[in-house]
């Protein structure tokens, strides 16, 4: 079993090994004295896993209650927070108790605020069982819910007491999320680890499987180092969204339908590499990123594209700061007008 450890204001293990969930019943009694678990999960994610992991808690001394909501990115809001807050409030939690998100990152993120915000903050345990949020998400505590008015617009910073990731979950997750996973991963590479992305140009969406544990120790160790310079996301923590830039005004020109946010990172990457990088690190970004059933370019016009990049409502006026990374494992923060962005980025084709 790899275990990294994150220093942030909670220290806290991340463990990374295969059958994990039907051991977590001794790891999680390890990190909290609560006596009951509230597992918190989607329907997907219930049916495939939730017995193992109740099985596995109870069997190290938990009292075991679950909570499960629709699966789907539209369950990450007020109205299923409200929902976690009454069965916590009708089951009687305590503040000494604990839950555990089992699930991807729309779990995480809705168990990781319920904990940051219920009785004013309980323990909580990440068990990603996604890609995404194995090498993103579960780590790093930014937890948070949707508004109407846009994702993640309400939320907390709150570490978890332990993240379990258990790589043979990958197995059953389907290709579209797994390649959605893989966009980060690339991402990782690019902003921090040129070895790391050496090991992703020598595999594809079918084999990658051959190294995932390496591959996802590599991923957690970056963030971990990221979060640990900078926790509350002031400064460099913001390297993370290297091709988030343009990814979110991919995805949200086309209604968050059409491409997933890994898929929609992947474009962003690359069209703010054609941009900015040398051709053969431009076409190297390209070749993997396809090699992982990824777009490198989308059909919307980068002029149409532009005015959704940021969320300052005053955005010409503001400067815009968006990530850079002219040689492989190396990022840089750049911050522009956003007029001169826009002019800068407008005559592109995407
Ligand atoms: P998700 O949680 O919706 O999971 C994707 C789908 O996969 C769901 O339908 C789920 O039921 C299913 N699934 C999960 N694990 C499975 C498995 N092992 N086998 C089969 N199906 C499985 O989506 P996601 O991509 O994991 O996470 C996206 C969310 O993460 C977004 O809300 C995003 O804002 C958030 N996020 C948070 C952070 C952070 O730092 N907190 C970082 C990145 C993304
Ligand atoms: N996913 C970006 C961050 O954790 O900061």
């Amino acid at each position: 079993m790899q275990t990294i450890t994150v220093h942030a204001s909670q220290a806290y293990p991340i463990w990374i090994s295969h059958g994990l969930l039907a051991e977590c019943g001794t790891l999680v009694r390890q990190q909290t004295k609560a006596q009951t678990a509230v597992v918190v999960t989607d329907d997907t994610v219930n049916e495939l896993y939730g017995d193992t992991v109740t099985a596995a808690l109870e069997q190290s001394g938990f009292r075991v209650l679950k909570f499960v909501f629709p699966h789907g990115e539209a369950s990450k809001c007020s109205k299923t927070l409200n929902e976690i807050y009454d069965f916590l409030c009708g089951n009687n939690l305590t503040r000494t108790d604990c839950l555990v998100a089992l699930g991807g990152g729309v779990v995480g993120d809705i168990t990781g605020f319920a904990a940051a915000t219920y009785l004013r903050g309980m323990d909580y345990v990440q068990i990603p069982t996604t890609l995404l949020a194995q090498v993103d998400s579960s780590v790093g505590g930014k937890t948070a819910i949707d508004l109407p008015g846009g994702k993640n617009l309400v939320g907390a910073f709150k570490q978890p007491v332990c993240v379990l990731c258990d790589p043979d979950t990958l197995r059953t997750l389907p290709r579209k999320f797994l390649a959605d996973g893989m966009g980060e991963v690339i991402k990782y590479g690019m902003i921090w680890d040129e070895k790391l992305f050496a090991l992703l140009e020598q595999y594809d969406l079918d084999r990658i499987h051959e190294v995932m544990d390496q591959v996802i120790a590599s991923c957690v160790d970056i963030k971990r180092q990221v979060v640990e310079h900078d926790e509350f996301d002031t400064g460099e923590r913001m390297i993370l969204n290297f091709g988030h830039t343009l990814g979110h005004a991919v995805e949200s020109y086309y209604h968050y339908v059409t491409y997933t946010h890994g898929s929609a990172v992947a474009a962003g990457m690359c069209m703010m590499a054609k941009k900015t990088c040398a051709e053969d690190v431009y076409q190297r970004l390209c070749r993997c990123v396809t090699a992982y059933e990824l777009p490198t370019k989308v059909p919307a016009p980068m002029a149409e594209l532009v005015p959704l990049c940021g969320n300052d409502k005053k955005r010409a006026s503001a400067s815009l700061r968006f990530i850079v990374c002219q040689h492989i494992g190396k990022a840089e923060i750049r911050s522009m007008p956003f007029t001169e962005f826009a002019a800068w980025m407008g005559g592109e084709q995407a």
